[in-house]
């Protein structure tokens, strides 16, 4: 009876030693199968500077990381419209987003629109040196505290206005509903010229500049175009008068949480497809300006010397009536950074 019950015991260890390669074989097969998935949603479409480099990342974060992660991308508000989509970061039901920076101040950090501030920027290079400097990352680090981590940020471009009646002087602008992202310095800005802001999700203003729900809005020309708004919108004033662009985050609880390896070849990617952003924005609204003239659907306008000189004048004061709201060194110090 023991002599048995001992050959049974070894014959079982025999069986389990067996399983137990057998399971350590499979294991590389396994984690080759099911690599760490990072969703990223995005509400504009593909064909967009944002668009484009959200592609571009997770084709280069696949090869960097020897496919042991799959970046899913999820465009135009497939997933989420603006506001669910950074609840469902927060509470990690997608792990990356990059919405635009006039969508943070809902998260408590103000600080952010400062971007959306009137004339902040004059162009590319003076917004790159805030971006890339030590003002932004200062930025970046704010999220932190609301259980976020910035990456990096992305570029759009420089603002035009539209609407169903030409914008040339100040005045044209009283009355109007104009959608706006939900900021409080556009709505101050759109206020400053008389017209009525209106938030809405970005997801919603084709149909709301389609039914007259509001009157026009404002966005860099790229957006306009692939969203297809100049279809509803017979005036477009190039008057560049802010800023649209991104920060690119990521649940931070996920991010810390990911091997040191991997969240290297992640960086590594994401200054990558930053790099390939910066290169293509500028072009991609350039181009887009030029389709929706093409269309012939949209008259665009150029605001003369003179219009400009008003408008900026309009528009300016805002800077000073937001500095309680922003802060006023954050302020000076963009400003600062801008003019090196
Ligand atoms: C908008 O809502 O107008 C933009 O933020 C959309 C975007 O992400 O570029």
């Amino acid at each position: 009876m023991s002599f048995l019950s001992h050959r049974s015991v070894r014959r079982n260890l025999m069986v389990l030693t067996a399983s137990a390669a057998a399971t350590l074989a499979l294991l590389p097969a396994a984690f080759a199968q099911s690599p760490i998935v990072i969703k990223f949603s995005h509400v504009v479409a593909i064909d967009t500077p944002k668009g484009k480099a959200a592609e571009f990342f997770a084709k280069r974060a696949g090869e960097l990381t020897k496919g042991k992660v799959k970046v899913e991308v999820y465009p135009n508000s497939q997933l989420y419209k603006d506001k669910e989509e950074m609840e469902a970061l927060q509470l990690g039901s997608v792990q990356m987003l990059a919405p635009s920076l006039s969508k943070f101040a809902p998260l408590g950090v103000k600080e952010f629109e400062a971007f959306d501030l009137p004339f902040i920027f004059d162009d590319y290079s003076d917004l790159h040196a805030v971006t890339q400097g030590a003002v932004g990352q200062k930025m970046l680090k704010k999220l932190e505290s609301r259980g976020i981590t910035g990456l990096a940020f992305w570029d759009n471009g420089f603002k035009v206005m539209s609407a169903n009646k030409p914008l040339k002087a100040v005045e044209d602008y009283k009355g109007l509903k104009m959608r706006i992202q939900s900021s409080k310095v556009l709505d101050a800005q759109m206020r400053s010229v008389g017209a009525l802001p209106q938030v809405l999700a970005f997801s919603e203003v084709y149909q709301a500049l389609q039914t007259g729900v509001v009157d026009g809005t404002e966005n860099p020309p790229s957006n306009m175009y692939t969203q297809k708004m100049h279809e509803v919108q017979k005036h477009v004033t190039v008057s560049n008068h802010g800023y649209l662009g991104y920060a690119v985050i990521v649940n931070k609880k996920f991010w810390d949480g990911l091997p040191a390896d991997i969240r290297a070849a992640l960086d590594k990617a994401m200054k990558d497809a930053t790099t390939f952003e910066k290169a293509i924005a500028q072009r991609d609204n350039d181009l887009a300006l030029e389709a929706i003239k093409k269309t012939g659907k949209t008259e665009i306008y150029t605001l003369s010397v003179k219009e400009q000189a008003e408008w900026r004048k309009a528009l300016l004061p805002v800077q000073k009536d937001m500095e309680s709201r922003i802060g006023k060194d954050l302020i000076s110090a963009i400003n600062k950074e801008a003019a090196k």
